[in-house]
C-alpha cells in the first residue's frame, strides 16, 4: 500500500453512491467518511490534507456539481460565464445544439449574443483586479542559465504592441494569421494578439515540414505568417526562416500569396545578418512591433466568433482545420484548468506541452491566464542538456535545492494512454508518492480535458482517466451504436454538447459531420476506445480509426502513406501502428517499390527522409518493412488487420486470410520482416 501512496488505513466494506437517472457517473469506489475502498482494487487516494484544502474533495462533492452541471447545463455554465467580464450578456437560451445527423445540420452554439474578448478577460481583467505586478509568464530559454519573465501588465503591454502593428498592417476581425513559432514568449503574445483584435490565429507547430506549413497556410489563407529566423532545441539550431520562405512560395504555386512575413530575431539562436531576406515582405519583429504603443482598444466580439483553427490529423489525407470559438471555449478551458490543477493563486504552474499542439493552446496559455495564474514557458527539450532538465526547472522557479521536486502538488498527463507502470514511476519518483496525477482524456476536437481526476475528489486508478468532467456526458456504445452501461468496453462518444466543443472543421462542414457525427447517429464519435470497469472508471484503449499516436503526436496514416508514395521509387505503401516501449505507439511501414528498383539501406533511407521532409520529422517511419505485395481483398481493400498483426508478429493470431485476392503474399511478407 505503501507504495502506491495511500493515505489512508484500509476498509472493510465499499459503499456505493446513488446514481441519478443512468446519466451521473457510477462511482462505487468512494470514500464515506474514513472509510476506504480495499487494496485489491488498486485505489490510490489523495492525501487528507491535500482532499481538505481541495477545490472539489470528495466524491460526493463531485457528484453534486456533476448532477447539476447535467440536470441544469444553462444555469451551471452561466453561473461559471459569469465570471468573466462579458461586455454584453449572451441572450437566451444559453446554449443551443443539434448532435443528431437525422435531424439536420450539426450545430453548437453557446453563449450566442454575448460579446466579450478572450484576451481582455486573460490580461486586463487581471492587471485591474490587482494581479498588474504578479509573474504572467517566466521563460526558460534553451540553454541553463538566466531566465526572463513578464508580469500581467508587461505582457499586456507586448500584446497591445503587437495588436496595434497587426492593426496597422491591415490585419482585420476575422482574417486568418498563421503563427509558426517555437515556444519563445512571443508565441502566447501573438496569439493573444491576434485574439485581441478579433483575428483567428492558426498555429502550427514549428517542427511541421515546409510542405505541411505550406498546406495549412493554402487551407487558410493568411495576409501574414509570423515566424522567427531560428531556433536552438537542444544543440541544433533550425533555420525556421528557410522553413517558412519555401512554404510561401510553395503556396505561391496554389495562388495563395502572403503579404507579410513578420520575423522574430531569435539571437541566441541566429543573428539577423545571417538570415535570408525577401525584400518587402519580410519584417523584423523588433524593428516595429516596439514603436507601437503599449495600449490597444480591445474588438469586442460575439461569443460565436471564431478564435482559432488548428489543423489535426485525420484518418484520410488532408488535415483538418478544427474550429474553435471565443465565448464557450473561454469558459470551458478556465474551468477544465482550475479544477482538474486544483488551482491555488499561489501556483507557478508548467505545462510542457507546445503551443503548436491544443494543449499548449488551452493549458499553457488560455485556460491558466484566465485564471490569473503564473505559468512556465520553457523553449527546448525536456532532456537538454541532460535528463535533469525538467527537474531542474521545476526547482529553479521554486528555489528549493536542486532536483528535490518538493514544490510538486499536481502532476498532469495527456494525449496517450499512461501505462500503470509508467503511471507508477510517475507518481512515486516524481511525485514522492505526494502528488495526485491528473491523467486528462481529450482531443483537440473537445478544446478541453473531458474526463479527469480531480485530484483531492477521489481515489485514482493507475492508467485510468477515472471520470467526466462537469458538463461531460460520455458514453460506450457498441458497432450499432447502442449505449452500454455498467462495466462494458466499446467506442468513446459523447451525448450532448459542452462549452468548449469544436464547431465545425474550417471549410469542410460536411467531413465534420461525416467524420464525428455520422458514425453513431445522435452522439459525437471521438475515434477513440474505451472500457468502463465495475468502479466506474473509464480506461482509454486508443484509437480504433487509421490514426496512430507517437509520443502524443496525432499523425494519421494515410498522411504517412501519401508521404511515402511521393517518392519516386515508392509504388504503394501501408501504415500501422506498433506498440512501441518509449514512443506508446511507433509507426511502422509496408512499402512496395516501383518494379525494377532493388530495396537497399539507402533508399530505405531516403524514404524516411522524404517522410520528414513532408510531414516533420516526428512522423519518420520506425520501421520501413520492404512488401513485393500487400494483403489485399478481392476489392482492392488493404487488409490492415493482418499488417498490424505482421508489424507485432503476432504470427498466430493473423486470422482468416482466406478472403486476400494472393493468400501467398502473407508468407512474403512474414520472411521479409528482418530484412
Ligand atoms: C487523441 C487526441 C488532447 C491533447 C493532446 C492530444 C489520445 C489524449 C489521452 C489520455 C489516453 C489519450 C486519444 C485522443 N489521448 N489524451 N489521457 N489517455 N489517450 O490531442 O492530438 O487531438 O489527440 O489523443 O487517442 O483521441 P490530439
Amino acid at each position: 500500500r505503501q507504495e502506491i501512496g495511500m493515505a489512508n488505513p484500509p476498509v472493510e466494506s465499499m459503499k456505493e453512491l446513488p446514481s441519478g437517472a443512468g446519466k451521473i457517473p457510477h462511482i462505487n469506489a468512494v470514500i464515506l467518511g474514513d472509510s476506504l475502498a480495499s487494496e485489491e482494487h488498486d485505489l490510490v487516494f489523495p492525501s487528507a490534507d491535500f482532499s481538505r484544502e481541495a477545490l472539489v474533495s470528495s466524491p460526493e462533492q463531485y457528484l453534486q456539481m456533476y448532477r447539476r452541471s447535467i440536470e441544469d447545463p444553462a444555469g451551471f455554465w452561466s453561473e461559471i460565464a459569469s465570471q468573466f467580464y462579458w461586455k454584453q450578456k449572451w441572450g437566451q437560451p444559453v446554449f443551443s445544439q443539434n448532435l443528431d445527423v437525422r435531424k439536420g445540420p450539426i450545430h453548437i452554439e453557446w453563449f450566442k449574443g454575448g460579446v466579450t474578448n478572450i484576451c481582455y478577460n486573460c490580461l486586463d481583467r487581471n492587471v485591474e483586479s490587482g494581479n498588474a505586478d504578479k509573474v504572467a509568464i517566466y521563460w526558460e530559454p534553451n540553454e541553463p542559465g538566466p531566465h526572463d519573465s513578464l508580469t500581467y501588465a508587461q505582457l499586456l503591454h507586448r500584446v497591445c504592441q503587437l495588436a496595434n502593428y497587426l492593426k496597422d498592417i491591415g490585419v482585420k476581425k476575422g482574417d486568418a494569421v498563421v503563427i509558426y513559432l517555437p515556444m519563445l514568449m512571443e508565441l502566447p503574445i501573438a496569439m493573444l494578439a491576434c485574439a485581441r483584435i478579433g483575428a483567428v490565429h492558426s498555429v502550427v507547430f514549428a517542427g511541421f515540414s515546409a510542405e505541411s506549413l505550406a498546406q495549412r497556410i493554402v487551407d487558410c489563407k493568411p495576409k501574414v505568417v509570423i515566424t522567427c529566423n531560428a531556433v536552438k532545441r537542444g544543440p541544433k539550431p533550425i533555420h525556421l526562416k528557410d522553413i517558412v520562405d519555401t512554404a510561401i512560395d510553395e503556396s505561391a504555386k496554389s495562388g495563395v500569396s502572403v503579404d507579410v512575413c513578420l520575423t522574430y530575431e531569435n539571437q541566441s539562436a541566429l543573428k539577423r545578418e545571417s538570415t535570408k531576406w525577401r525584400e518587402g515582405r519580410d519584417v523584423w519583429w523588433q524593428d516595429v512591433v516596439p514603436n507601437y504603443p503599449t495600449t490597444c482598444e480591445v474588438e469586442w466580439v460575439d461569443a460565436e466568433d471564431p478564435l482559432f483553427l488548428l489543423y489535426t490529423s485525420g484518418s484520410t489525407g488532408k488535415p483538418k482545420g478544427v474550429l474553435h470559438t471565443v465565448g464557450g471555449y473561454m469558459v470551458y478551458t478556465a474551468i477544465t484548468f482550475k479544477y482538474a490543477f486544483d488551482y491555488k493563486p499561489s501556483d507557478i504552474y508548467w505545462c510542457t506541452a507546445d503551443c503548436g499542439w491544443i494543449t499548449g493552446h488551452s493549458y499553457v496559455t488560455y485556460g491558466p491566464l484566465l485564471n490569473g495564474a503564473t505559468v512556465v514557458v520553457y523553449e527546448g527539450a525536456p532532456n537538454y542538456p541532460d535528463s535533469g532538465r525538467c527537474w531542474d526547472i521545476v526547482d529553479k522557479f521554486k528555489y528549493v535545492t536542486r532536483y528535490s521536486r518538493k514544490s510538486l502538488r499536481v502532476l498532469g498527463s495527456v494525449g496517450e494512454p499512461i501505462n500503470p507502470t509508467a503511471w507508477r514511476w510517475f507518481f512515486n519518483v516524481v511525485g514522492d508518492s505526494r502528488c495526485p496525477i491528473s491523467d486528462t482524456w481529450w482531443q483537440t476536437e473537445t478544446g478541453g480535458f473531458m474526463i479527469t481526476p480531480l485530484p483531492g475528489a477521489w481515489p485514482q486508478k493507475p492508467g485510468s482517466a477515472t471520470f467526466p468532467f462537469f458538463g461531460v456526458q460520455p458514453v460506450i456504445v457498441d458497432e450499432k451504436g447502442v449505449e452500454i452501461e455498467g462495466e462494458c468496453s466499446g467506442y468513446l462518444c459523447v451525448k450532448d454538447s459542452w462549452p468548449g466543443a469544436f464547431r465545425t472543421l474550417y471549410g469542410d462542414h460536411e467531413r465534420y459531420e461525416t467524420t464525428y457525427f455520422k458514425p453513431f447517429p445522435g452522439y459525437y464519435f471521438s475515434g477513440d476506445g474505451c472500457s468502463r470497469d465495475k468502479d466506474g472508471y473509464h480506461w482509454l484503449t486508443g484509437r480504433v480509426d487509421d490514426v496512430i499516436n507517437v509520443s502524443g503526436h496525432r499523425i494519421g496514416t494515410a498522411e504517412v502513406e501519401s508521404a511515402l508514395v511521393s517518392h519516386p521509387n515508392c509504388a504503394e505503401a501501408a501504415v500501422v501502428g506498433v506498440e512501441h516501449e518509449v514512443k506508446g505507439q511507433g509507426i511502422y511501414a509496408f512499402v512496395t517499390l516501383v518494379e525494377g528498383v532493388p530495396y537497399s539501406e539507402e533508399l530505405r533511407k531516403s524514404l524516411i527522409v522524404t517522410v520528414r521532409q513532408q510531414i516533420g520529422a516526428f512522423a519518420a517511419p520506425d520501421k520501413i518493412h520492404w512488401a513485393p505485395g500487400l494483403p489485399k481483398t478481392r476489392s482492392g481493400k488493404i487488409m490492415r488487420r493482418i499488417l498490424r498483426k505482421i508489424a507485432s508478429k503476432q504470427l498466430d493470431e493473423l486470422g482468416d486470410t482466406s478472403t486476400l485476392a494472393d493468400p501467398g503474399v502473407v508468407k512474403q511478407l512474414i520472411e521479409l520482416a528482418d530484412r
